[in-house]
């Protein structure tokens, strides 16, 4: 089994899961991976979990790296199940003797896993600011509210200068590679621009104030390992992605327009078609997307990464088309905003579904 050593004293022992395609409705082509990352330092503490049935994998990493020593503390930074659904045949098999959480997350994994087999954990709250020591290291814990979930929380390991963020800064990628240095790098950031948009979205100002407080808590970052993906560890990548975050939080982007329709009888798509054409005309970058062959993760980060959209719908039963219909309900509930938005459609016999009901259900 191979090893993967982050820092001097910290190892990825996550999972990677080389096939997953629907990640709760989110489509993955490239997979993804669990990670989780071991520090062996005076004690050894593990941090993060992974999803149910990687467990055996994960196992087997962090029992390699450990030759032996016994995993002392437990860090959960998050309870969404691809990171906790594998934690409690994992506790079961480590018992560490500490187990660290916010107060929102010994909640949730209650209602998870249930209070009888939660209780005998024995978790420690922890919040912004409190510390466990190890040795050399440190961890410090950052709580990060809604980002994207109540107890989601951000480790740092200090000595190590590196963050452990779980899902910030994460992409959905499955790779036999752990750092974004070993990786195409415009893939890498198609991916993370993808993650952001379809899971970070509705929580730019979330965001904007933890990216203030790891600011104002002057954190040297050396290595961002997110809890999915691959880790950032080159200074231009981390500044490449702690700068692609600043701009996607404050809904910032390109001047770009996107086109996304749906076409019965090609009607619409001469629309979205002459459209594109003159946007193409003016020299502002277009792409256009049929939505029965493009997925809905696609067209989130088209969402992000373009200052304009238009949605194409033709009439069906007096109302939009169902896949415009389901595009808009997504994007609704990504909430993108400073984003200038158009609808344009077509109608024949029975009259026609008001295109101007598009840009309704979108505000
Ligand atoms: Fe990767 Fe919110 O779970």
């Amino acid at each position: 089994m191979e090893r993967y050593q982050v820092r001097e004293q910290i190892w990825w022992t996550g999972a990677v899961d080389w096939n997953v395609r629907d990640f709760h409705g989110y489509e993955t082509p490239r997979g993804t991976t669990y990670n989780a990352y071991l520090i062996l330092d005076e004690k050894v503490a593990l941090v993060d979990g992974c999803r149910d049935g990687f467990g055996p994998e994960m196992l087997a990493r962090v029992r390699d790296c450990c030759a032996g020593r016994q995993v002392d503390y437990l860090g959960i930074n998050h309870v969404e199940p691809d990171h906790s659904g594998a934690l409690p045949w994992l506790i079961e098999q480590l018992r560490p003797v500490g187990i660290f959480c916010s107060k929102k997350a010994t909640d949730a994994l209650s209602r998870y896993y249930g209070p009888e087999t939660v209780d005998g954990w024995n978790l420690r709250i922890v919040g912004t600011g409190d510390e466990v020591g190890l040795g050399r290291n440190t961890l410090q814990f950052i709580e990060t509210p809604m980002l994207h979930w109540p107890d989601s929380m951000f480790t740092y390991v200090k000595g190590s200068k590196t963050l452990l963020p779980n899902d910030g800064f994460g992409q959905h990628l499955a790779t036999a590679r752990r750092f974004a240095d070993e990786v195409d790098t415009s893939v890498v950031m198609e991916e993370a621009g993808k993650y952001y948009a379809n899971i970070l979205m509705p929580y730019g100002s979330p965001a904007q104030k933890i990216m203030s407080k790891i600011q104002e808590l002057g954190l040297e970052i050396e290595v961002i390992a997110p809890s999915h993906g691959v880790i950032w560890r080159r200074p231009e990548d981390i500044r490449r992605i702690l700068g692609a975050y600043q701009s996607w939080s404050t809904f910032q982007a390109p001047e770009k327009v996107s086109v996304f329709y749906d076409t019965m009888w090609h009607s619409t798509e001469k629309m979205a078609m002459a459209i594109v054409e003159g946007v193409a005309q003016t020299g502002v970058d277009c792409s256009v997307c049929r939505l029965n062959v493009t997925s809905r993760a696609e067209i989130a980060r088209l969402v992000l990464e373009s200052r304009a959209f238009l949605v194409g719908t033709p009439t069906l039963n007096s109302n939009v088309f169902p896949t415009v219909g389901a595009l808009l309900s997504y994007v609704k509930g990504l909430r993108p905003k400073q984003r200038i938005v158009g609808a344009f459609g077509s109608r024949g016999w029975a009259g026609g579904v008001e295109v101007r009901s598009c840009l309704v259900q979108l505000s």
